[in-house]
């Protein structure tokens, strides 16, 4: 067995490696005049499986993830797996406008025509797993994200909205603590307020769990409203720490903590996936 690693998941492959007792294949990715890429692989594959781990984030990624595809295939390979640590284009998982392309599922099109099983993490919509004909399994972060958050010992677990409630029930699992989600309630034309649904938060810590943290918008106003109903801490843990529009100063003013796993590796991601994954290939079929 082989990893593959992509240029944006450097440590989360070599963590793979170590849990699977594989080592690493030497990529080499370099840019023409006009910035097309070009990649090489410098160890011999042949006769073994492969696991390529590669994000679809940012876009030249996307790209490169079919170029390191090809190349794998130049080699008389055993299988192809592959990871996608953060599955870039989940969000546009359907039409919002009539016209619109559906570019999750556009991406497993393409992405399943040169792999025999593909890995994904904490998908944001469980409907891309569908659009594989190949097999595909969905890894969760979040119980690696309850071992880390025990050091904390969070009252309380809480998903942003009613949605994300299995992955917070998850966490809330390893940990033996209370989970509930966030409601929305629009006050007037100005004004919307984030409760916790069942629970009272008051002179408790709670620990906001999402799949992804793009802008911080969602975070920040939840983490400002539970602290005015009077929270005690308030932690932030995301298996994808995307975080746009310069997010992460943001979010350390008002949080007591920002946590995220490696699907994308940032100053926040103190947790590996690897052993998650590791265990997973075993389950695929
Ligand atoms: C939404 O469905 C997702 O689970 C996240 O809550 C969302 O992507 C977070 O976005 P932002 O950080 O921009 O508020």
């Amino acid at each position: 067995m082989i990893i593959v690693p992509g240029k944006t998941s450097k440590k989360l492959a070599i963590n793979l490696g170590k849990e699977l007792g594989a080592s690493c294949a030497e990529v080499e990715i370099t840019r023409f005049p006009d910035h097309e890429g070009k990649v090489r692989l410098d160890t011999n594959l042949d006769n073994e499986t492969i696991i390529l781990v590669q994000n679809t984030y940012p876009d030249e990624n996307v790209v490169e993830l079919f170029l390191l595809q090809d190349a794998i295939h130049e080699f008389n390979i055993e299988q192809l797996i592959t990871v996608i640590p953060y599955y870039g284009y989940a969000r546009q998982d359907k039409k919002f406008n009539t016209g619109e392309s559906i570019s999750a599922r556009a991406l497993a099109k393409h992405i399943e025509l040169m792999t025999d099983k593909v890995i994904l993490i904490d998908i944001h919509a469980k409907t891309i797993l569908d659009w594989f004909d190949k097999p595909v399994i969905e890894v969760t972060g979040m119980v690696l994200m309850g071992e880390f958050l025990k050091q904390y010992s969070p009252d309380i677990i809480m998903a942003p909205d009613k949605g994300a409630i299995d992955r917070a029930s998850i966490v809330a699992k390893v940990l033996g603590s209370d989970f509930d989600y966030l409601e929305k309630t629009r006050l007037d034309g100005n004004t919307v307020v984030m409760k916790a649904k069942e629970l009272d938060v008051k002179g408790r810590s709670v620990a906001i769990v999402d799949d992804i943290i793009a802008t911080g918008g969602t975070i920040i106003k939840a983490t400002n409203e539970l602290k005015q109903q009077g929270a005690t801490n308030v932690y932030a843990a995301c298996t994808h720490g995307l975080y746009t529009s310069d997010a992460i100063p943001k979010l350390v003013k008002c949080c007591d903590k920002v946590i995220s796993t490696d699907t994308l590796e940032t100053e926040t991601s103190v947790i590996t996936l690897a052993p998650a994954i590791a265990k997973s290939i075993g389950k695929l079929e």
